[in-house]
């Protein structure tokens, strides 16, 4: 159960209904405080100096590593901060020693920041590149994939939930197809794992990316889970290295050598509290409440004659992310109106999603209502009786 008074920790709720959390959470105080304990005593650079306050600063930077590594059940050197899930994607991307030939497999549902790099690849490198097509409600079979999947496959890429339907994306599957097919998984987590437990091992994926600013944490906050470092670095420059001579220059191993120059030291120690505060209302329960939620919007949204909803149905393995359209009006001008009339705060638009968009036949997207913790079944009503209202829908 998520107890009520966490709302007390994100006060702009007493002024809107956040329903936008797939686009970025709200930080709850606790994460702002650590932030600001950083910036007001003890800002100094990590990894760096031998001062107090740089030795201070180096070990708050190293616990947030631990604790955003042991909440995923990732092994020691597996873990590298990025700025957001697109940095680790292309790190990925552009890390990998690609050869002549090597396919990559995709799909129609992910996120731009999930295929552009490989577009690029495709164009740059002459990759291969193939996208599994969805089910009509976003669904991604693990049969699409062993119909496709060949030798030559490097990567599979493919996101774990979407963040247009809600799905829930069977990535265990997924990941033993590949290992049989001598493929490697990136999975990207940007939506799964602030909501559900994930835990690496399980999954049996080679990488895996999030970003910190879904999850209660700071922007600019981001991760790579990589099962083997192996990765040419994005960058190289200070910090990233064991020993430069004016000839050259030898990386460090571990995460250092693929974090050059000064991170997001103060975000990376308030991504370590957001991890923190997940814990301890407990991944199993918010997934829990999250769903609670999203069936009572299923089952409002679904009594409104004007309204479509898109994605699996209440019993099907979602997250907390409602996609719907109003027939006649455009989805931005009913989050304008959302905002307007009852301070709702909603995504509309194509989500980053503009190739799933075509393949649904939805030119102007989707509205999208998305859920965390501090969602509570007053909000769901609220978002249930504004469309009703803006759909004109009173008698049904
Ligand atoms: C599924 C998915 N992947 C990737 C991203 C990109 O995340 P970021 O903008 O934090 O890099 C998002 C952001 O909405 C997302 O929902």
């Amino acid at each position: 159960m998520i107890p009520a008074d966490i709302r007390k920790d994100f006060p702009l709720l007493s002024e809107v209904c956040y329903l936008d959390s797939a686009a970025t959470s709200l930080s709850p105080e606790p994460v702002l405080q650590e932030m600001l304990e950083y910036e007001r005593r003890y800002r100094a650079n990590a990894g760096r100096g031998v001062h107090r306050l740089a030795q201070q600063a180096s070990q708050k930077y190293r616990d947030a590593h631990e604790k955003v590594r042991k909440f995923i059940h990732a092994q020691e050197g597996e873990l590298v901060f990025t700025r957001n899930s697109t940095e680790a994607i292309n790190t990925v991307a552009s890390g990998l020693p690609w050869q002549n030939g090597d396919e990559v497999i995709t799909s129609l549902v992910e996120h731009h920041s999930n295929l552009l790099p490989w577009m690029r690849l495709r164009d740059r490198q002459g990759i291969d590149l193939r996208l599994l097509t969805p089910g009509p409600d976003g669904t991604l079979d693990p049969s699409a994939l062993e119909a496709v999947i060949t030798k030559k496959t490097r990567l599979v890429a493919i996101t774990h939930a979407s963040n247009v339907l809600g799905n829930v994306v069977p990535v265990g599957e997924f990941a033993k197809i590949c290992h049989d097919h001598g493929a490697l998984l990136l999975v990207d987590g940007s939506q799964s794992v602030p909501h559900i437990p994930v835990d690496v091992e399980q999954l049996g994926c080679d990488y895996l990316c999030f970003s910190g600013h879904k999850m209660l944490g700071p922007t600019g906050t981001g991760v790579l889970f990589m099962k083997n470092p192996g990765l040419e670095p994005l960058l190289v420059g200070g910090g990233s290295i064991e020993q430069v001579t004016a000839a050259g220059y030898t990386l460090t191993g571990g995460y250092e050598r693929y974090e050059a120059g000064t991170p997001n030291i103060s975000g990376a120690i308030g991504l370590g509290r957001a991890v923190g505060y997940l814990e301890a209302l407990g991944m199993e329960d918010i997934q829990r409440h999250e769903q609670d939620l999203t069936r009572r919007i299923l089952a409002g949204l679904a009594g409104i004659g004007n309204v479509e909803v898109f994605g699996p149905g209440p019993a099907g393995d979602r997250i907390g992310v409602i996609s719907f359209t109003i027939r006649g009006l455009n989805p931005h001008d009913v989050a304008v109106m959302l905002d307007g009339e009852a301070d709702i705060m909603v995504r509309s638009g194509h989500h980053c999603c503009m190739p799933l968009m075509q393949h649904l036949g939805l030119a102007d997207g989707t509205v999208r209502a998305s859920l965390h913790c501090y969602n509570t079944i007053e909000d769901a009503d609220l978002l249930v009786d504004a469309v009703r209202k803006i759909a004109g829908d009173w008698e049904r």
